[in-house]
């Protein structure tokens, strides 16, 4: 049967159905359509410093193993043996010289050739040519600010392309919090699976701040970094103008731009040393980057499936599906590398206090979503379409900030997302990926 897409899902109305978020006909188009074009996150380099160190991730529901080679190149391999298929590698992390199949033996060089073949001269002399079956390899790579990132079409644009306009808002998340560009480094992952469908997450982060409501509790007992009443995270955005931003790409984002004039807010007041650290970088970022500095990153989704909290707490989550009305996510947690230890140790205490599968206010997000999938799940349920209707046309084009910006709540986010979406489940080319016909700013740029 083929899906009658546009019918389910239909963004100048604001209407989308259900369909996408609980068929397995959709999960499978999106597996094949989707996740094998789009660029995904897949991992950050300073999991993998040394020549042999390895991390073993995911693109859509694939296990992948992003790996150092002893020359210092960064690989992603699929992790699925060229034999018959034995997941090549089963740890989460480590390093090796070799991958060694635990099935048959066969073994793999970090940059993934094929070198061990046990039996070779009796079984396989003259037929297997080890140069044509190395691991597979993604045929697009980029490595940005530290971020490992790929896809498997060959075609695909640059990533820089992909990202478009949305890379000002990424650079704040993986910048230093002084403004140096870069410096990041992952500092934990937290892993879980959840009973929903992947895509409640990923437009949660474009941000849907219309959900605030469903926070109440967590902000009434404060569990912010200042430990003051009031907010679950402490209000550095005072006197900003939030934007809500979309790229024609797919990206979509909540922002703040602060007036021209702003000041520190502290935010650590119960740890001195921190609070200085931080008073410090804010003025260094504001030196280093100008008028740029103005730009405060809160929630972000790249498209498809890479979310991002850019202040606190501050990371990247890549919700992968796992069948229709399962995700796992994964929550890669960021600091500065070379912040003093004590700084990383309030940072981390207080992104498990909010996010992570204890974390309090993302208990609270999760809550919705699964019980939103479940209860989607239905014969009559299903029938009835989701509501993208809020704010529809209130935007403006570049202004105050490149992108589509809407300066009030808006649901032009998602529906922007899925439009997107539903061209890449048509199988369009890639000028209709990017969104050059319906992107103003995206020509004035070229
Ligand atoms: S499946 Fe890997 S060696 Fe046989
Ligand atoms: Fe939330």
């Amino acid at each position: 049967m083929t899906l009658p897409i546009d019918q389910l899902i239909d963004p100048q109305r604001g209407i989308i159905s259900r369909e996408i978020f609980v068929s397995p006909e959709f999960h499978k188009e999106e597996l094949e359509k989707l996740f094998t074009r789009a660029w995904l996150f897949v991992g950050h380099v300073s999991q993998i410093p040394k020549p042999g160190d390895f991390y073993t991730s995911r693109m859509g529901e694939e296990s992948v193993i992003l790996c150092r080679d002893s020359r210092g190149e960064v690989h992603v391999f699929l992790n699925s043996c060229r034999h018959r298929g034995m997941k090549v590698c089963r740890y989460e992390q480590g390093n090796t010289s070799l991958f060694v199949c635990p099935y048959h033996s066969w073994s793999y060089t970090t940059d993934g050739k094929l070198q061990g073949v046990p039996l070779y001269r009796s079984l396989y002399e003259g037929v297997l040519n080890r140069e044509e079956w190395s691991l597979v390899e993604v045929p697009r790579l980029h490595i940005y600010k530290g971020t490992v990132w790929a896809s498997w079409d060959p075609e695909a644009p640059d990533f820089l392309t992909y990202l478009g306009g949305a890379v000002d808002h990424l650079d704040q998340v993986l910048d230093c919090r002084d403004g140096r560009p870069g410096g990041s480094e992952v500092i934990g992952v937290h892993k879980w699976v959840l009973p929903t469908n992947w895509k409640f997450a990923a437009e949660n982060f474009l941000g849907d701040t219309y959900h605030n409501p469903s926070h109440r509790s967590v902000d009434m007992i404060g569990i912010g970094p200042s430990g003051e009443k009031g907010a679950r995270r402490d209000n550095e955005y005072a006197k900003g103008q939030h934007v809500w931003v979309s790229f024609p790409q797919g990206h979509g984002m909540h922002s703040v731009w602060m007036p021209e004039e702003f000041g520190y807010q502290t935010t650590y007041a119960q740890y001195p040393e921190v609070d200085e650290y931080f008073r410090h970088c804010f003025e260094e970022r504001k030196r280093r980057q100008g008028v740029k500095a103005r730009l405060m990153p809160f929630t972000g989704n790249l498209f498809p499936n890479t979310s991002y909290h850019g202040r606190q707490p501050r990371g990247l989550c890549v919700w992968h599906p796992h069948g229709p009305t399962e995700t796992e996510a994964w929550r890669f947690f960021l600091v500065d590398a070379d912040a003093p230890a004590a700084v990383k140790d309030v940072l981390r205490r207080f992104y498990m206090r909010y996010s992570g599968p204890a974390g309090m206010t993302e208990q609270d997000d999760m809550e919705n979503w699964l019980y939103a999938t479940q209860s989607s799940m239905g014969t009559i349920a299903r029938r009835y379409p989701f509501n993208y209707q809020a704010s529809m046309g209130a935007y403006k084009t570049n202004d105050p900030i490149p992108g589509d910006v809407s300066m009030q709540i808006t649901d032009q986010t998602p529906r922007n997302y899925y439009r997107v979406y539903a061209r890449y489940l048509k199988g369009d080319g890639w000028d209709s990926l990017l969104g050059r016909d319906v992107a103003p700013m995206q020509a004035a740029a070229e």
